[in-house]
């Protein structure tokens, strides 16, 4: 008898998948669109020096490999709230902690398990479309998942359905939203957008899951933060999913938290004992290593400075990109119809490519991105837009 008889197959992640076929393709003009990875002039994922002077200076100083606690590294908690909700933000005395955790993904998984484990009975509502893994990490933890409008079939913003949507959502159930750099859509609410949000959320007493993955990668570091801040200021009671994935370079040291902002200093304590007791069934204590490089930029003026401009550097060149591929799909006639990408903010654009022609790019022209037409505008490269343009246009021709 076998016991994995029954075990069908799942198809491969949708994002994931694509870093493999990717690397497997021999085309030498290949260009990886997918996965949300920034990519300098020379087409690398470079670590950023700031996070290379804390390494050697973490490699000269640790002493230790022990277990930080389930919670994490204070340092790294304290520093990331702070530049999540502002240093000078009251919440940080004593209503509002983080919990690091492995990247954003893993502060979605604790944030679902809590709201599993100790909110029953709530739903929750992701933006349609939303990164496909919201989806399945809310699942994975048998939440009930509802969907408000976002974007629509003509690849426009509709902040108007959004809005009748969010009103007709459940009393107290909780909804994801966005707070910068839309994944996968790369259209972001304007700050009166924002307001109106807040308004029904307050109506409805929702809880607002703020994922905050892209910071400093939209308008900047600070203006980044401004809806996750308003929303803190007027909500009692918020969660902060915080990735330093992209903007410090750590991808694969996993590195990111959870920010819960409560009513009372005691909520928050009785929030962190189940988070704790939660995060050791999940993987016990957290990776050290990213949370260590963070809290010693973050910690140090100087370093911070620099990790503040490099970041600065790959924001400003990812919108000149966007801009860049508009203008060269000028001379195909195409600029009007993909005007967007150059409004779009952060990483992604959804491009209003449609699935045949994501296909077409890619088995004609080597350029992978999502099947949804997500492309990752980070992974462009300067010297090829016109390649790009030129495939983009052919595929666009009846
Ligand atoms: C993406 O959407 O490409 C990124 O968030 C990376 C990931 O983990 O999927």
């Amino acid at each position: 008898m076998s016991h994995f008889a029954n075990v069908a197959r799942v198809p491969g992640d949708p994002i994931l998948g694509l870093m493999d076929a990717y690397r497997a393709d021999l085309h030498p003009a290949k260009l990886d669109l997918g996965v949300g990875v920034y990519k300098d002039a020379q087409g690398l994922t470079s670590i950023p020096h700031a996070v290379k002077l804390a390494e050697q200076r973490l490699l000269d100083s640790e002493t230790t490999k022990t277990y930080v606690g389930g919670h994490g590294d204070a340092l790294f908690g304290s520093l990331l709230s702070q530049l999540v909700l502002g240093a000078d933000n009251p919440l940080l005395v004593e209503r509002a902690a983080a919990t690091q955790t492995p990247g954003g993904t893993g502060a979605l998984r604790l944030s679902a398990d809590f709201i599993a484990q100790c909110l029953p009975g709530k739903g929750i509502w992701l933006s349609d479309p939303t990164w496909p893994i919201h989806e399945s990490i809310f699942a994975a933890a048998g939440l009930r998942v509802g969907h408000y409008p976002y974007v629509g079939a003509d690849n426009q913003l509709n902040v108007e359905a959004m809005l009748a949507a969010l009103s007709h959502v459940p009393k107290g159930d909780v909804v994801l939203l966005h707070a910068c750099c839309h994944n996968p859509t790369g259209f972001d609410l304007t700050p009166r957008d924002w307001k109106r949000v807040l308004e029904i959320v307050k109506a409805r007493d929702l809880l607002p899951l703020i994922d905050f993955a892209y910071q400093g990668f939209g308008d900047g570091l600070e203006q980044d933060a401004w809806a996750v801040r308003l929303f803190a200021s007027e909500c009692t009671e918020l969660l902060i999913t915080s990735s330093c994935s992209k903007n410090f370079g750590l991808y694969r040291e996993r590195t990111g938290a959870l920010i819960v902002c409560a009513h009372t200093a005691q909520k928050l304590q009785d929030v962190r004992s189940q988070l704790a007791f939660i995060t050791r069934n999940l993987w016990s204590t957290p990776p050290a290593h990213g949370a260590a490089v963070v809290a010693t930029i973050l910690a140090d003026n100087e370093l911070k400075a620099l990790w503040a401009s490099e970041l600065e550097g790959m924001r400003k060149r990812v919108a000149s990109l966007r801009f860049g591929l508009v203008d060269a799909l000028r001379p195909h006639g195409l600029a009007d119809r993909f005007a967007h990408i150059a409004e779009q903010r952060g990483m992604f654009s959804y491009t209003g490519l449609t699935p045949q022609q994501v296909q077409r790019l890619r088995d004609e022209f080597s350029v992978y991105m999502v099947g949804s037409g997500r492309a990752n505008m980070a992974g462009l490269d300067a010297n090829r837009l016109d390649q790009l343009a030129k495939a983009i246009a052919t595929v666009c021709t009846p």
